[in-house]
């Protein structure tokens, strides 16, 4: 059992206030989604929680489980089992896809030792393992010569994206907008991709703007609305589709 335990999180960017006392709790094999508006600072959110050098935390804590991570790094708290699939994933050419994968997921068997891991000793056990991962996530075998991210369609980014959780199998995963710029059809299926690599020892946090691609998940435990740097609302399930068919405003008049 994992635990991440966000405490009063206030942050900044560049000396502006953003994240303005966020908490969050989740646990093991659960699913959260967080949505709000544009601009309220969910990827800031996101990206704190994976150190990024921009975000400076000026007052609250993060926890995993139990400890404070706020002196870790990024490739330290990766280690921990931490994972983020990127709003705008960034192309980076010349590196080869499949050993980007191979190396990082060795990295993180290494640190997660004695958890339940295969280990893949061979190139060729990895890439099997590899193939297994690309079709649940909807990607052809060719995707893995390709260079990382380098000429992806929207859709290939993300799935791409969930793809990297479902073969590194962090402990916690953060999808940032895995929705944004698909169609309807892309959505379902990197919704149902999602699901798919979601499972009881790992926390899977969704953010989005849109309810739609929540529809598509087996399951959502949580619904938490994002607004003015806070988490300003929690629910079941059915909060996202009240959030559907109402907006946002209703929420953030009742502050
Ligand atoms: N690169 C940046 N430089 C300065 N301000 C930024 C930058 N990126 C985001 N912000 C500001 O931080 C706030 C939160 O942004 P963000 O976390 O991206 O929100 P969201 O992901 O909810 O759309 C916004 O007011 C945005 O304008
Ligand atoms: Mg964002």
């Amino acid at each position: 059992m994992t635990t991440l335990e966000i405490k009063d999180l206030h942050v900044q960017r560049e000396g502006k206030l953003i994240l303005k006392g966020v908490n969050l709790k989740t646990g093991s094999g659960e699913v959260h989604a967080i949505m709000g508006p544009n601009g309220s600072g969910k990827s800031t959110l996101a990206y704190t929680l994976l150190a990024h050098p921009k975000y400076e935390v000026t007052k609250g804590d993060i926890l995993l489980d139990g400890q404070s991570i706020l002196d870790l790094s990024t490739d330290e708290r990766a280690k921990r089992g931490l994972f983020l699939g990127f709003q705008y994933p960034t192309e980076v050419s010349g590196v080869g896809y499949s050993h980007f994968l191979r190396t990082a997921y060795n990295a993180l068997s290494k640190s997660l030792q004695g958890s339940n891991r295969e280990v893949f000793i061979t190139v060729r056990e990895f890439q099997k393992y590899l193939k297994d991962n690309l079709h649940k996530v909807g990607l052809q075998d060719d995707f893995l010569t390709r260079y990382l991210n380098e000429g992806f369609s929207g859709g290939e980014k993300k799935r791409s994206e969930v793809l990297q959780m479902a073969v590194l199998k962090p402990t916690i995963s953060i999808l940032d907008e895995p929705d944004s710029g698909l169609d309807i059809d892309a959505v379902q299926s990197v919704a149902k991709a999602i699901s798919e690599v979601s499972d009881k020892d790992s926390t899977t946090i969704v953010i989005t703007h849109y309810a739609r691609i929540l529809n598509y998940l087996k399951k959502l435990d949580y619904v938490h609305v994002f607004a003015q740097g806070k988490i300003l609302k929690s629910g079941d399930a059915s909060l996202a589709g009240e959030l559907e068919q109402k907006g946002y405003d209703w929420i953030l008049e009742s502050q």
